[in-house]
């Protein structure tokens, strides 16, 4: 039986971003070994509030040179375009805290997608230390998408999740956009792995996921399992609302 990891509940994402800058700043704090701190953000809409709670509320607290900012994903897109991971989290946390510039690695969506995937995961895996010999982030970040993709691996392309590179490229099933996503054993060899997910819209992937046994294989977050690290949900009452009392959750009322 897969370990669902913890399960927190916030009444709304105002709280959950709070919540989850405050554990990101004791790890990050906690860290005392001169190593620096590595996080992969998800990209999507989820996290614009969370950066924007962190700069706003935060920036003062995280000690932003130690910290390693790498993308679990990105579009193969120009920086400059809306549809671009960095771009939002360039405008919502980037330019508004003292991150040095050398400390963010941005997925160049410009390139030719190969080329950047192969370029990306030659990056990480110099930045990162390694454990069973795979590049371990300290935190990986997802979002969850309502069909059950994490990063921009889609259903029925576990092949992705599977592979045995460090970042892969991919294509969303429905619009056709050459994606750049970080893989699944990459993921799962991280110290801890936070899903982020907020919404109505995201309840019933959630329930099936964390509720139905066996799980929908098609799912690639039904995968997400660290070895040997952590697995936290951080969840609004609306995307939580179909989760039954079969399985515990921590509602942070
Ligand atoms: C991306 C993300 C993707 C996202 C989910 C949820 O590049 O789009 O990495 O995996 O996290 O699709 O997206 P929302 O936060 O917009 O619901």
């Amino acid at each position: 039986m897969r370990d669902k990891g913890i399960i927190k509940v916030f009444p709304d994402t105002e709280s959950l971003a709070e919540h989850a800058a405050e554990c990101l700043i004791k790890k990050i704090n906690k860290n005392f070994s001169n190593q620096s701190f590595s996080i992969a953000l998800s990209g999507g809409t989820t996290p614009k509030k969370i950066f924007s709670c962190i700069a706003s509320k935060y920036s003062e607290k995280i000690n932003w040179h130690k910290l390693k900012v790498f993308f679990g994903d990105e579009r193969c897109v120009h920086p400059s375009s809306d549809d671009s991971n960095y771009k939002m989290a360039d405008e919502t946390l980037f330019k508004l805290v003292s991150i040095p510039k050398k400390n963010i690695f941005r997925i160049k969506g410009e390139n030719k997608p190969s080329y950047e995937a192969s370029r990306y995961s030659k990056i990480v895996a110099e930045n990162l230390p390694l454990k069973d010999g795979l590049p371990q982030f300290d935190v990986v970040m997802l979002g969850l998408g309502d069909d059950g993709h994490v990063a921009s691996i889609f259903p029925n392309q576990l092949e992705i999740f599977n592979s045995n590179k460090i970042y892969e490229t991919a294509v969303h099933p429905s619009t056709g956009q050459k994606r750049i996503s970080i893989t699944g054993k990459i993921i799962n060899n991280a110290k801890l792995v936070v899903f982020i997910v907020t919404g109505e819209g995201k309840s019933k992937i959630l329930y099936e996921i964390l509720t139905l046994t066996p799980h929908n294989v098609s799912y690639p977050a039904s995968f997400v399992n660290p070895t040997g690290g952590e697995l936290i949900w951080l969840l609004d009452a609306e995307a939580s609302k179909l989760l039954n009392n079969k399985i515990s959750i921590q509602k942070i009322f």
